[in-house]
């Protein structure tokens, strides 16, 4: 049955780390997949977590399976965490919200329950967008589009054109909008750009389904969420896939949720149920850990303000990262403008290179990107940012 299977390239964004790996050059820079690593290039547990886990492993008492949805504590924190204390949505029972497994299997459990609802939907996709998106979603069967997003000259979102593409949609599509921290681009929409898209699916009827995998790591938690916040008050449905992997540190443990929100309570009810039967039909229960530790941590004050601190210092660390990289290629000579780096959001940014210089960086110099030219901020430390600064500035000078 196997043998007429053709093998496969390594995935984009996770075969850096293998060959990255493999290189022996001592000055070898990874700056592939998107987890947070400190200066020691190491990615951490945090230190909320470290506690929580060790209260939780002497609180467990059972290994039974978890509720489908997740525990009640967990699902109310997230509510509050996600849509902000005290939402109207959440408060008129509009929003349907349960335990997924990481930012992925989320997305791809919201995909399903959409191809329920319509067979027929179109999910929207930004261009760019992360490689993964278009694989996750239409897996599920559902048709794919994309919308202009990033400008590659003026290294800014090409919002004009968005609003435009986006301007031929209708009731029965989707649009799949990064809440913050664009991957692969760092350029997010503003407050009013919010405002406008949120119009736009209010005049054309489409559902806006809103990625979040980097609450905290762009302007803070709240900020970060204002688009989710503001269309699920302002629009009939909204579709929310949510990850835990980068603001708790919990990749491995692959926690996030899906919520929905709907028309009225009742509608929410149904949809909790479907949800529930789509994940049933694909793994049943989620897994207890990461869930439980994030649990404990948002409801112990001391827990969360350590938590929040964490949080504050790997945005500020990222920040700082970003400023690093731009003056350091500035003080090589490069004529290039790299600022656009400063300016943008969350873990990535193009470097704006093409693919024959991401190969260079990688074979002359041990520098590991994804072949658009994104790269992980988090991978650069104060010991190698000039290296790297060195390497973009001595191949795009050639
Ligand atoms: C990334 O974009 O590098 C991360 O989201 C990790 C992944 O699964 O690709």
């Amino acid at each position: 049955m196997f043998e007429s299977m053709p093998s496969l390239p390594a995935d984009p964004i996770l075969g850096l780390t293998v060959a990255c790996r493999a290189d022996t050059n001592p000055n070898k820079v990874d700056l592939g997949v998107g987890v947070y690593k400190n200066e020691a290039g190491v990615t951490p547990v945090l230190k909320a977590v470290k506690q929580a886990e060790a209260q939780y492993d002497a609180s467990e008492a059972s290994k039974a399976y978890l509720p489908a949805q997740g525990t009640e504590g967990f699902l109310a924190q997230v509510n509050d965490l996600v849509f902000g204390e005290g939402h109207s949505a959440v408060a008129a029972g509009r929003v349907a919200t349960i335990q997924g497994t990481g930012g992925c299997g989320s997305l791809r459990v919201a995909a399903e329950l959409i191809k329920r609802a319509n067979s027929h939907a179109k999910i929207w996709i930004s261009d760019p967008s992360w490689p993964n998106h278009a694989s996750l979603l239409g897996s599920s069967g559902l048709d794919l589009a994309f919308y202009p997003y990033y400008d590659r000259d003026q290294q800014a979102i090409a919002f004009d054109q968005m609003m435009a593409a986006l301007a031929n949609t209708g009731p029965g599509d989707v649009v799949l909008v990064h809440a913050c921290c664009h991957n692969p681009s760092g350029a997010d929409l503003t407050t009013e750009q919010w405002q406008q898209l949120t119009d736009l699916a209010l005049a054309r009827g489409f559902t806006p389904f809103i990625d979040m995998a980097y609450q905290g790591f762009g302007d803070g938690l709240a900020i970060d969420a204002q688009g989710i916040r503001y269309m699920a008050d302002k629009l009939p449905e909204v579709v929310v896939a949510n990850s835990f992997s980068k603001n708790f540190g919990l990749y491995r443990e692959r926690v996030g949720t899906i919520s929905i929100v709907a028309q009225t309570a009742s509608q929410a009810d149904v949809v909790k149920g479907q949800m529930l039967n789509v994940a049933r039909a694909i793994y049943s229960m989620p897994p207890s850990h990461g869930a439980a530790i994030v649990e404990t941590i948002l409801s112990n004050p001391e827990l969360k303000s350590m938590w929040l601190s964490e949080l504050d210092e790997m945005r500020d660390r990222i920040l700082h990262l970003r400023q690093s990289l731009v003056k350091a290629i500035a003080n090589t000579g490069c004529e290039r403008d790299f600022s656009f780096i400063e300016r943008q959001k969350g873990m990535f940014s193009f470097v704006g290179i093409t693919p024959s210089q991401v190969e260079e960086l990688k074979t002359a110099y041990s520098i590991y990107m994804v072949d658009s030219s994104r790269i992980n901020i988090c991978g650069l430390s104060s010991s190698n940012v000039a290296y790297v600064a060195d390497a973009i500035a001595s191949v795009v000078s050639k």
